[in-house]
């Protein structure tokens, strides 16, 4: 497992926030980014010296690992903006793509059978690896639902095996038990209305042992 690989997280509402307190908590350095450079300071004081706060340009810069905490189409603007700076790294993918609904619930901002991942996964700067993982659960069980044993499984997808050292230390220091669906094609199953995404058929938060009847093994 690699601890050594510096970590950004972009975005610091909800998920961004729940991501780097959890790291914190895991003992794990974290930089933490937003639109300004106020909003990445409140956050590190709070967190402690475990937290950099960083602009964005800087903290694509430094780190190994970035997870982009942000809304869908804005992980498609900074893939696009920061095309260079993020050649060769490893991307992080949390985003659910829905909106608002009429009825006040949420509605998928693509097709039906699309996913997330497999847009953004097309998407990516030249030799940047990517995984998809931290959007399998609400805001309120990431924070709430780390740290505990026996351990909640987070899940995560990934086409690129030679980054699942990393992504699973990242999961491990957030509190969570890191379980791989699949490759990317498989993250309409961990998206919001998926079978394993809590706002989907799961509809819950399970640990390993949970886990088998679940995942095809030949998949993980
Ligand atoms: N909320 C959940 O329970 C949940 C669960 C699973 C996955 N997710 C996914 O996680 C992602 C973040 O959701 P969230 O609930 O954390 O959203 P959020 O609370 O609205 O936070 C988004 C953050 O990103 C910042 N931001 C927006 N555009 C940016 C840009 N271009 N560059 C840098 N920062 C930018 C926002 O800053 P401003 O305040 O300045 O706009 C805000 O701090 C989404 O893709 C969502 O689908 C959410």
């Amino acid at each position: 497992m690699n601890t050594k690989s510096k970590v950004a997280v972009i975005g610091l509402g909800n998920i961004g926030t729940a991501v780097a307190t959890n790291l914190a908590k895991g003992n794990r350095a974290v930089i933490v980014a937003d639109r300004t450079i106020e909003k990445a300071s409140a956050l590190s004081q709070k967190l402690g010296s475990l937290a950099r706060p960083m602009e964005i340009a800087a903290a694509i810069k430094e780190a190994d690992i970035i997870v982009f905490a942000i809304w869908f189409n804005a992980i498609k603007e900074l893939l696009h903006q920061y095309a260079t700076e993020l050649e060769g790294k490893i991307i992080v993918d949390p985003s659910n793509p829905i909106a608002p609904d009429e009825k006040g619930g949420f509605k998928k901002i693509i097709g039906e059978k699309e996913s997330a991942g497999e847009i953004i996964s097309s998407l990516l700067p030249k030799k940047a690896k990517f995984a998809k993982a931290f959007g399998t659960l609400g805001v309120a069980s990431l924070a709430n639902a780390a740290f505990q044993k026996p351990a909640n499984v987070l899940f995560y997808a990934t086409d690129d095996s030679s980054i699942n050292a990393d992504i699973e230390q990242l999961i491990l220091n957030n509190g969570f038990e890191p379980v791989r669906v699949g490759s990317i094609d498989q993250s309409i199953r961990i998206e919001v209305f998926g079978d394993l995404h809590e706002f989907g058929a799961l509809g819950k938060t399970i640990t390993k042992n949970e886990v088998a009847q679940l995942i095809e093994p030949s998949l993980v």
